[in-house]
Order: structure tokens, then sequence, then C-alpha cells
């Protein structure tokens, strides 16, 4: 039988992020020295005790279903972590999932939800997927949220705004200040906030304000976090959504019907990370911050213009002044045998701009780099 793709496919696209780093593995698996500055994921492993923690869970039993909202000893930790109700909270398989499922929760067809670009690839996808519309707005030249752009994106269509500070690709962390008028337009204008907090914890400068400050569960916040990105746990899936008992309710039901729920044991061993890995999540941090300050002191002492980015661990740089009429990732690939990511997988307006991930050796940052700085010529 011949397969067509459904309508509803032909508008998804493939994540960018992935797709640069695939072209530059190929590469590698042909011998070729490629500096991997690209993924998005801790290049540390997983704390040895979540590890072990999940060996028990399984030596224990806990290789069965669980209920389709979670495990409900990991849903009170993460009550007990955010001072909610259980019936606030959803283990999800990944928070990419978790963020699905709220959409799909909330969305009907037609309604638009407002990005901030540059934005993370997946938003604008899991938009079309949830049947929404993404209506893509730019930040300012700090890549802080507009708040004059914004307003003027509002329509009656307009159900809901995604919102990611520490950010990813800019690294930026929205101000106290910014996250009150958000907050406080959404509230006014009827709109859920749904707050991928998935960064929180990857701070170097000034401080992270949750959205949770400035507006309830029950005056339409979402909020998206997980174990990926803090506990060095991208390949354990594990994420989980904090939203009104409504919500929750909803997304439990899709849960319940698609994944049933994340895997059991893991469940188990993410109470673990929140309890008792403080310290594996310091050292980490502490060492992103170190590799942030080796990428800035290289890129001042060459006089590239950059927005400082106080979280997560990317930067996200205009090479415009260095390379023209060609991608720059494409570029940096083939004569710096550098793999970054495209500006243009965060947004149409961002061509030629490249993010740099440090979740990278030293070695590998410090080589990268000097090797950037080689093939534009300075
Ligand atoms: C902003 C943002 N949100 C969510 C995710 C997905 O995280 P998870 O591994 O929990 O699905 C990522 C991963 O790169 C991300 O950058």
């Amino acid at each position: 039988m011949r397969y067509t793709v459904p309508s509803r496919l032909l508008e998804l696209e493939e994540s960018a992020t992935l797709k640069a780093s695939e072209k530059a593995n190929e590469m590698i698996a042909k011998g070729i020295n490629v500096y991997k500055l690209d993924v998005g994921e801790p290049d540390f492993s997983t704390p040895k005790k979540i590890i072990d923690a999940a060996y028990n869970a399984m030596l224990n039993g806990y290789t069965h279903y669980a209920s389709s909202a979670g495990v409900i000893q990991l849903r009170e930790t993460i009550a007990e972590k955010y001072s909610v109700n259980v019936s606030n909270v959803i283990v999800t398989p990944g928070s990419k999932q978790g963020i699905f499922y709220a959409l799909y929760a909330i969305l009907n067809p037609g309604d638009e939800v407002l990005i901030l670009n540059p934005s993370w690839s997946s938003y604008k996808q899991i938009i079309k997927l949830a049947g929404g519309v993404p209506v893509e707005i730019d930040t300012d030249d700090n890549f802080e949220p507009d708040l004059e752009r914004i307003k003027n994106k509002i329509n009656k269509k307009t159900k809901a705004i995604i919102v990611n500070s520490p950010n990813n690709p800019t690294g930026a962390v929205y101000s106290d200040r910014t996250v009150k008028e958000l907050s406080e337009l959404a509230k006014e204008k009827g709109l859920f906030v749904l707050s991928d907090e998935i960064y929180d914890r990857l701070v170097y400068e000034g401080n992270f304000v949750s959205f949770r400050k400035y507006i309830n569960y029950d005056e339409g916040l979402i909020l998206i976090n997980g174990f990926s990105k803090a506990y060095a746990m991208t390949g354990w899936r594990l994420g989980y959504a904090i939203a009104s008992p409504e919500i929750i309710k909803q997304m439990a039901k899709i849960q319940g019907h698609t994944a049933t729920s994340p895997a059991t044991f893991t469940q188990i061993a993410a109470i673990t990370a929140l309890k008792e890995c403080e310290e594996d999540v310091k050292s980490m941090v502490k060492e992103f911050s170190e590799r942030r300050k080796i990428i800035i002191e290289l890129l001042d002492e060459k006089g590239i213009k950059y927005v400082k980015p106080n979280g997560a661990f990317y930067f996200f740089i205009d090479l415009g002044k260095y390379i023209k009429g060609t991608d720059p990732a494409e570029f940096l690939l083939e004569k710096a045998r550098v793999s970054v990511t495209s500006g243009l997988g965060f947004g149409d307006n961002y061509p030629t701009y490249i993010r740099i991930s440090y979740a990278a050796s030293r070695e590998t940052i410090i080589s990268g780099l000097n090797s950037i700085f080689n093939a534009i010529g300075i």
C-alpha cells in the first residue's frame, strides 16, 4: 500500500538541533575530528546515587505499571518542593511530553499560542501537534520579552504564552520585573502561562525568578520542569508538570491512553535525585560556570559581541559580521570542524546566529573556539 503522510503531519518539522548533531556524528564515524558544541545535554554521568536507587527499586518490585499521573511517592516529593497538593502534579516521560500533554489539554483547534523567539524549536512543533497555531514574537536586543510586541499579538484566539527562563538558546534569565509584567499581562488577558523552567538550577549570575512568584496555578500557570538538565538524566526521560487539578486530570487522561506513565523504577530513583543530590547539582553547576567564564574570556579577547548568558549552558552569537552569504553553522562544520546549531533552528530571523553549547569538556570548548576564530580569520 502506498503511504501518504496525513495532512496534520505535513507541517511538522524535524528537530533542528538533532539534525545538526547527526551530521557531525556522521563525520566522526568517518574518522574526522569534530569539536561538538551542539548538544543540549549535560556531558556528566547521572549521579551514582540515582542509578543505585533505580537498581534497588527494580529489585524491590517497582517493575510494574504505575498510576497515570505518576508514582505517588514522587508526586508527593514534587508537591512538597513546590508547596502544592499532589493533585497539582503529574510526572511525564520527559518534560517535552509534559508540554505536549499540557497544550493538548488546553487548546481547541486553531487556538493561538505565543512563543518568544529565539526559542527552543520544539515549542512550535508541539503547538502544531496539539492543534494550535504558533505565533512567533521576537524578544528585544537583550533577548528579554518585549511587552509591547506581545500585547500587539494578543487577540480573541490567543490562548497561551510559552515562556522559558533560563532560556534555550540565549541563556537569558528573565528579570523579576519581566516575570511580574508578563504574569500580570497574562492574567489581565486571561492567557495560560506555560513556564518551562527546566534550566532553573543552572544560573550563574543574577537570580532566577519562577513565574509562580506572580501567577497561581488556578490563574492559569502551567509549570514544566524535569530531571534531564539539573541531574544529567536526559536518557531517563523524566519530567513533571504542575498545574490546576482540572488540567492535571486531563493530562493524566492523555498519558493514561498513550505512555501510561514514565517507567516506574525511574520515578522512584527521581526521589533520590530531589532529596539527596544537592551536592552533585552544585558541583555540575560549578563546572558549567567555569566553562562559561572561559568562553566569555575567549570571546572578549577577540572582540566578538554577544549578550551575556546568565543561565542554561548556551551562548547565542551573531556571526554575521564574520560569515556572509552562508549558514554559519554549515560554514563552521566544514571549515572549522566545529559542530554548533544554526540560529535558524530557533527562529526565522536568526540566520546569522549560532548556538554554542558548553555541555562539553573544557578542552573541546577551547579547541573548538580557537578553530572557529581561525576559520573566520580573527
Ligand atoms: C527549553 C527546553 N525545554 C524542554 C526540553 C526537553 O527536556 P526533556 O529531556 O525533559 O524532555 C529541552 C531539551 O533540550 C529544552 O531545551
